[in-house]
């Protein structure tokens, strides 16, 4: 039986070290980079009131902006504004409920038939973040006997939803089809099988062979499930994403979209075969218990996905400055993994180095991300492009960042 710690030791509550809350005060690494002036999250932006396209307002300072997923730079577009603004003062601010109950809007309705019209299903479902439309569905989708077989280098939300639920998991090296196949030749006959893959990984922006995929899980009776936050408005003939580009969109069982990137919002989405939202719509705990979009969001994200179709020219224009930039970091020695979507990772071996590259790039009024392993497999200077980027914008980021890294040393 376990006696009370204070009693035994005369402390109070909480000054020992049987306190739930010790780790956080011996969680020292924030502070460290800190300390040093190293420290890259939860930088505070600000409105974007005489903001250049491509630009934020950091602390007082417009600064051009490499790190942000509105690759089709919509989330400023007035009509899209206009629609949330809209949106509020027809519905109100918020639904109050879950969808299941009083939370359904005409607006989540409509919305769900264009997405899933929009990347070739019977149907859509629309939860509040994209994180919960990938961790809600695999932990719902899956159960006791069925095997998700993933990649390797999946987001954090898929993994967590892999996680959460009672399937087996096995994970296949990335993008490695020889690999995927042992993982598909070793499932015992009886388990059910579902092989996950993200469209465009957010990482390295390469795009996954779905052709392989497909070719490889089909004879097995595997079903398909595509995360396509990053290839949405950015890959494929109508902007559907990867599965699109390569041909695959009607075999893919499962897609999975997000809003907070090319749709200028927030909130995420599933589309598929209906029997397969409607269960969905019924025993993913995250969507039933909880609160639906608001309408504002569901407005923004029906707005930039009609401006989307409407204006093919913003994907040609985020993919001709990505593979712009591209080219120029190449012929100026940088290591830039392979790519052709809207990500431009640059290799920075050491995690120091990375993390002064940034402060100092932000000292020249330019954010990019810093991605440290082992949210990748190396250390990359994430850069995403978008559709606001110009050539000037490419050749500033060029030039300082060969500046920075002179100055700072750092081996390309
Ligand atoms: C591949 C991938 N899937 C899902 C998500 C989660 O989307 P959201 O930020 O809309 O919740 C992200 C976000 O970064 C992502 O990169």
């Amino acid at each position: 039986m376990r006696v009370p710690s204070a009693e035994i030791a005369g402390k109070k509550k909480g000054s020992g070290s049987n306190d739930v809350f010790e780790k956080c005060r011996t969680f020292t690494r924030p502070g460290d980079l800190q300390s040093a002036g190293l420290y890259m999250y939860f930088e505070v932006f600000g409105d974007r009131d005489g903001c250049e396209p491509g630009e934020v307002r950091l602390g007082g300072r417009r600064v051009l902006m490499f790190g942000s997923n509105d690759y089709l730079d919509l989330i400023t577009h007035p009509q899209v504004k206009e629609a949330a603004a809209q949106a509020i003062r027809k519905y109100g601010s918020g639904c109050s409920g879950s969808r299941l109950l009083n939370g359904t809007l005409d607006l989540h309705v409509k919305l769900e038939s264009e997405l899933a019209a929009f990347v070739h299903k019977q149907a859509a479902i629309i939860f509040g973040t994209g994180f919960q439309a990938n961790y809600a569905t695999l932990s719902a989708l899956t159960e006791k006997g069925d095997v998700m077989i993933c990649d390797h280098n999946l987001h954090a939300s898929l993994v967590e939803g892999a996680l959460r639920s009672a399937a087996r998991t096995v994970r296949f090296r990335h993008n490695d089809m020889e690999h995927l196949e042992r993982c598909l030749e070793n499932c015992p006959p009886e388990e059910k099988i579902l092989v996950v893959s993200e469209g465009v990984f957010s990482m390295e922006g390469d795009i996954a062979d779905l052709r392989g995929i497909l070719k490889l899980a089909k004879p097995y009776g595997a079903r398909v499930y595509v995360d396509e936050a990053h290839g949405i408005g950015v890959l494929g003939p109508t902007g559907a994403g990867a599965a699109e580009h390569l041909g695959v969109l009607d075999d893919i069982d499962i897609v999975m979209g997000t809003f907070s990137k090319s749709l200028a919002s927030v909130g995420g989405f599933i589309a598929g075969e209906k029997a397969v939202i409607d269960y969905l719509k019924h025993t993913a705990r995250p969507f039933v218990f909880s609160a639906s979009l608001p309408a504002a969001s569901v407005a923004a994200v029906a707005t930039a996905l009609k401006i989307m179709k409407k204006e093919p020219e913003r994907q040609r224009r985020v993919l001709r400055i990505a593979g712009l930039l591209r080219e120029e970091l190449r012929n100026r020695g940088f290591s830039v993994l392979p790519g052709e979507t809207a990500i431009v990772p640059v290799v920075i071996r050491e995690e120091l180095d990375l993390c002064r590259l940034c402060k100092s790039l932000l000292e020249q009024g330019i954010y990019i991300n810093p991605v440290l392993r082992p949210a990748a497999a190396q250390n990359l200077l994430r850069i995403s492009c978008t559709a606001a980027h110009t050539e000037k914008h490419v050749d500033r980021l060029v030039t300082t960042l060969e500046k920075v890294a002179r100055a700072l040393d750092i081996e390309r």
